[in-house]
């Protein structure tokens, strides 16, 4: 075990998931390897009103200071945007002991473009329809592409969250493809079994079973069956 993960935040919808995945991995003591799409940075401003600078980053761009007078962690959030907001999203009862290491996506002399470079795996979260089709089809044109490559060919565990509907043939083909060469395909598709009282309990139902797949321990939902 290296603690090492890799997480990708690519523009599909759904932001919220790879922020949230990145502080329960950071609670959970990972150390993260992060890139960020341009067009994930588009997607973030937004659904969660976090303007991110990928030429200079810092992680306080994601995971902000919360705001213990915060509306919106008193429940009082007035519109979507409130309710959706990066602070909201967060749980200040998870303390960070990771760390991030951020790499710009266009940087293939990152440790990550390496299959020499050890990692515990990789999660792209969410994954766009494109960023599917050209790590199905090994294109590499960027080091999201480049590290998932990496991931199939050393047979490491290498995670999609896509977010989109409904799906056309190309896109199942692709993902088709993708689960025969060893990924897991784990759709952002929340279940409800777990009875969720809010859209942060649908969330970490997804950030939850991502963690299963990557042997992180967690107590994001009550499982099934654990009541019986
Ligand atoms: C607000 C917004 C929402 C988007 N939602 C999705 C989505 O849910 N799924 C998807 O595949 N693409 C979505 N896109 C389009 C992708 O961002 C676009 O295809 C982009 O080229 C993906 O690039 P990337 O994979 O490098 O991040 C969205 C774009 C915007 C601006």
């Amino acid at each position: 075990m290296s603690s090492n993960v890799v997480l990708a935040i690519t523009g599909a919808s759904g932001a919220a998931y790879g922020v949230r995945l990145l502080q329960v991995l950071l609670a959970a003591g990972r150390r993260v390897h992060l890139v960020i799409s341009p067009s994930a940075a588009t997607v973030i401003q937004h659904e969660l009103g976090q303007k991110i600078d990928l030429e200079n980053f810092s992680v306080d761009q994601l995971l902000p200071q919360i705001d213990e007078e915060d509306s919106r962690l008193q429940g009082t959030a007035e519109s979507w945007n409130d309710e959706m907001a990066i602070s909201s999203v967060l749980d200040d009862a998870v303390t960070p002991r990771g760390r991030v290491v951020f790499h710009n996506h266009g940087n293939f002399m990152a440790g990550i473009a390496s299959g020499s470079f050890r990692t515990d795996g990789m999660v792209i979260c969410p994954c766009s329809m494109g960023t599917l089709a050209a790590v199905a089809h090994g294109l590499s044109t960027n080091l999201i592409q480049r590290a998932a490559d990496v991931h199939l060919k050393e047979r490491r565990k290498l995670i999609l969250v896509p977010r989109e509907t409904p799906l056309g043939s190309i896109q199942l083909e692709n993902m088709k493809r993708l689960a025969d060469a060893g990924a897991v395909i784990l759709p952002a598709m929340p279940g409800f079994y777990h009875e969720p009282k809010s859209i942060h309990d649908l969330i970490d139902f997804v950030v939850g079973r991502i963690c299963d797949q990557l042997g992180v321990k967690h107590d994001l939902f009550r499982r099934w069956g654990s009541n019986n």
